[in-house]
């Protein structure tokens, strides 16, 4: 894999959707999409800086996701934490760096302290970027900064007039990350559903309906090929 479109989006976000329907129309347990989709998760990171991509973020647990079965929570919890164990050596090799988006303090603490101890090792990698929403929602995410102004307006006499696009990104859990170019949603849904609410303002959206355990490195190319043809221009008018 080698061609890189003309313009490239740097920093690509996905929201993987449709692990649970690949594995119900093979007759199997939704897990089953979710290990694929986790080896997915894989060969896209691998793939993402030959394609000029430096940036993924990827949308593994939301906020809402809890109301699944106690069963797939807990199976995808697993999930997250053998992915850690299990890529730890790969990402340090290719130069990955791990970092995480969303509310912790909800996830159990063992898988706290291994998300903890991947950002910690991964930290000086720079060929590419993959940050992992896990509870994440992008109103949570907001609320959480409000909260955090609030606190400084009242700790430490924070002018809220002071307060401006800046400052409110600053306080996002997203403080270090580039805005996305791009979001991917796959499985043919079209809609946002609470991811990056306020980092996606001037974002492309491309919609697929293949299922994210079907999502191919060639079928991420063509992806980008498309955005490549498109004219981004940030509310002005163009050239
Ligand atoms: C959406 O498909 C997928 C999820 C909620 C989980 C995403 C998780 C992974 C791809 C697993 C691995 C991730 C990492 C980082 C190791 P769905 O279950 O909503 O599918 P459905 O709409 O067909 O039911």
């Amino acid at each position: 894999m080698s061609s890189t479109t003309s313009r490239t989006p740097e920093h690509v976000a996905i929201i993987m959707d449709g692990n649970g329907r690949w594995a119900t129309k093979k007759g199997w347990p939704r897990l089953v999409g979710h290990r694929k989709g986790a080896e997915r998760v894989k060969a896209i990171v691998r793939v993402a800086p030959d394609l000029g991509v430096k940036w993924l973020t990827i949308y593994a647990f939301s906020t809402e996701n809890w109301k699944r079965s106690t069963e797939e929570v807990i199976g995808l919890m697993g999930l997250f934490g053998r992915y850690i164990q299990r890529e730890a050596e790969n990402m340090s090799r290719e130069g990955v760096r791990m970092r995480f988006i969303g509310d912790r303090s909800r996830l159990d603490v063992k898988l706290q302290d291994m998300m903890r101890w991947i950002e910690e090792r991964t930290k000086d990698n720079t060929h590419v970027n993959l940050t992992v929403a896990i509870n994440y929602g992008g109103r949570n995410e907001l609320t959480r900064a409000a909260r955090a102004l609030a606190r400084q307006a009242v700790e430490t006499g924070l002018d809220p007039d002071m307060i401006d696009d800046e400052a409110v990104s600053r306080v996002l859990d997203t403080f270090d990350i580039p805005d996305p170019d791009l979001v991917i949603r796959t499985s043919g849904e079209t809609r946002v559903s609470n991811f990056l609410l306020w980092q996606a303002a001037y974002a492309e959206y491309e919609f697929t309906p293949v299922l994210w355990p079907d999502f191919t490195p060639e079928v991420f190319a063509e992806i980008l090929g498309r955005y490549g043809a498109r004219d981004r221009r940030f509310g002005g008018v163009g050239t």
